[in-house]
């Protein structure tokens, strides 16, 4: 893939996940990161079936709903999801986004997708790191967005994947090539040091949990993390990649 092929200017969007946030002051952690200029607020459910996690269902989007006009992008780790998607939708989830292996193959894929912007939202699709980047590629053309995951989904604060930016590079390449409206996300270990290669692999919209809201900064000795400044370094490291954050 040569860098020309990533020379087409692209609106780039980061959106902080609430997992890692302090839920005992969830409406401070929503209404800083919107100050800062978030683009979505990003959800995480999990069933602690389809990974071992558990983490609530739609009552928390619900409450989300309340404390923020950003979209909300529900990306719902958990078996059978289609039983899920009237119940985030009436919880006020802007986008849903469910997991290719979850559903037994492409044309369910297609078909949840479908039911997705039905209900009038965004529909994506999620691909773990271990499955294979070809199973994605087909069904691009039904999604408005792509998430790849850069860790094993289950939990915040892991290691960006080696190999991510080549899968990542896959995707852009079969989006670019056929001029689809589909945003490609990544999620897991995004932070300053890792969202700079996920750029220059073509993703444009970045999920970060610890970076934004567990930060520690040397400089801030023991003071509590500053969602704020945490997102401008991410913004900041984009910038660093050659490609420029929205309000950046
Ligand atoms: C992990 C979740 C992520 C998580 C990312 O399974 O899907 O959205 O919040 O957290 P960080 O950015 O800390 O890796
Ligand atoms: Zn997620």
């Amino acid at each position: 893939m040569t860098p020309a092929a990533w020379s087409k200017p692209r609106e780039l969007r980061i959106c902080p996940s609430i997992l890692s946030a302090d839920f005992s002051r969830l409406g401070e952690a929503i209404a800083v990161v919107q100050r800062a200029g978030a683009d979505f607020l990003h959800v995480d459910v999990m069933d602690a079936q389809f990974v071992p996690n558990l983490t609530f269902g739609p009552i928390v989007v619900e409450a989300c709903r309340k404390l923020t006009s950003l979209p909300l992008d529900v990306h719902l780790m958990v078996v059978s999801p289609m039983r899920f998607l009237e119940g985030f939708a009436r919880a006020g989830a802007d986008h849903l986004i469910v997991h290719l292996e979850a559903l037994p193959d492409a044309a369910a894929a297609s078909a949840a997708a479908r039911a997705i912007r039905d209900r009038g939202l965004r529909a994506g699709i999620a691909i773990k790191p271990g499955t294979p980047i070809e199973r994605l590629l087909p069904i691009l053309p039904d999604l408005d967005q792509a998430l790849v995951m850069t860790v094993e989904p289950g939990a915040g604060g892991q290691a960006f994947l080696p190999g991510s930016e080549g899968r990542i590079a896959r995707v852009r390449a079969a989006i670019d090539a056929q001029d689809l409206d589909c945003l490609l996300e990544v999620d897991g270990g995004i932070g300053p040091a890792t969202i700079a290669a996920a750029a220059r692999a073509g993703a444009d919209t970045f999920v970060a949990g610890n970076s934004i809201f567990r930060a520690t900064d040397p400089d801030r000795r023991g003071r509590p993390p500053d969602p704020a400044a945490a997102l401008r370094a991410l913004r900041e490291a984009l910038q660093g990649s050659g490609r420029a954050a929205k309000g950046a």
